[in-house]
Order: C-alpha cells, then structure tokens, then sequence
C-alpha cells in the first residue's frame, strides 16, 4: 500500500462516516459466524464494519467480512505497529483505536491505512488536529462526558468531526447526532453478544434496520 497524510485520512474517514448513523463495532468470537453477521448488518443498512482486534480469529474475520458485496471493512482497537501491519495484510480498508500514540499514527500512515484516532478531551483532539486530524473517535463517549460533553466541543473546535463510541444504544444515540460536530456514532449495540451466539441474523439485520430508520 502507499503512505496516507493526515489530510487523506481525515477525508477518507469523513467519507466513511457519512455512509450510515452507525459503525457497528463487532468482537468476533467464532469465525464461522463473521460472514453472516456481516451480511445481516450490510443487509441492514449498516456497511461501515469495525471488527475490533480483541479476539484470536479478529484478522480471519476481517478477512471473510471483507469478501461481503458492499461491506467496508476496518480494524478496531489498533494499538501497535504490529496490529497496523497485520490488520492491512487481513484486508481493512480504515483502522480505528481508542487513543493516539505517534508511534501508532506514523505505521497507519506508513500502511496507507486512514485511522480514526481517539480523543477524550479538548487537548488530546487539539494534538491530534495538530496532525492534521480533522476526524477522530470520541472514546470512551458516555463515560468521558457523553453527548453534553461532544457538544461543548463543536463552538471551540468547530473543525473537528467527531465518532463518538463507548456506552452508546439505540436511545441515546440521537444525544449525539444532534450535535454539529457528530457525523456518525459507533457501538456494539447492533451485535448484540446472544444474537451472536444464538445465530440469529434477523435480530441483527432488525437492529440495524431501526437505527437507519430511526438515526438517519
Ligand atoms: C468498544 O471499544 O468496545 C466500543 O467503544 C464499543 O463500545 P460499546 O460496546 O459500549 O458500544
């Protein structure tokens, strides 16, 4: 792959984000259910797909979900240069993590791979808008001060898009979207754990089917 600047991923990620309402951030236990659970989400309305590097078959999920006609799949929880290498080599096309290092910025641009930094307060966004980082990961979102928290941000630093993720459902996602600074949010809640284990892909392609309908 060739390098990325700071400006091209923060293009690339304002692209991603204005796809749908939600990246649904998925921990994949079992491969043999990445592909169908990848399906029900694209089928859902929800393409954007962040498989999070938490699990031993994260890289082979990455792999088979990028195989899914009109899926865009990332890698969540980069933490190392390592994790950058592997996650390119399985396929994602973006990378997401819950904070910023140098060391983790300079291997996502030396991959080519935009990655959605995290910030969780006003002088870690400004750092990373120093970078050249217009598009960041607002984690961990509820606990870090939540929607009220995002929206101090937006008169400030208007030229930081935001990804808010962490403790984020179905009901108060809508908190966050309001917000002139938030393009999109991210959560878990639309792969729910028992849905996963128990296969049941129309909960999940329900899921999200009532956040397209309900957040767009
Ligand atoms: C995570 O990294 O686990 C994400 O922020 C998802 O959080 P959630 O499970 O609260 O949606």
């Amino acid at each position: 792959m060739t390098k990325i600047s700071s400006k091209d991923a923060s293009i690339r990620n304002l692209e991603l984000c204005k796809i749908a309402p939600v990246i649904p951030v998925l921990i994949i236990e079992d491969i043999s259910s990445a592909r169908d659970l990848g399906e029900a989400l694209v089928a859902g309305g929800l393409p954007v797909l962040e498989v999070t590097l938490r699990t031993k078959c994260a890289l082979q999920a990455i792999t088979e979900m990028s195989k899914i006609k009109g899926g865009i799949v990332g890698a969540g929880t980069l933490i190392t240069y390592n994790d950058v290498k592997n996650a390119v080599d399985a396929g994602a096309t973006f990378g997401v993590a819950p904070g910023a290092t140098d060391k983790l910025i300079d291997a996502c641009e030396e991959a080519g791979l935009p990655l959605l930094a995290g910030a969780s307060s006003a002088s870690e966004a400004m750092a990373l808008l120093e970078k050249g980082y217009s598009v960041q990961k607002f984690f961990p979102a509820e606990a870090a001060g939540g929607a009220a928290f995002i929206k101090s941000l937006s008169s400030p630093l208007p030229q930081i898009t935001f990804c808010p993720t962490g403790g984020i459902s179905q009901k108060n996602a809508v908190n966050y979207l309001d917000s002139s600074n938030v393009e999109c949010v991210g959560g878990s809640w639309v792969a729910p754990k028992e849905a996963i284990s128990n296969r049941d892909w129309q909960k999940i392609e329900d899921l999200a089917k009532d956040a397209v309908r309900e957040l767009s």
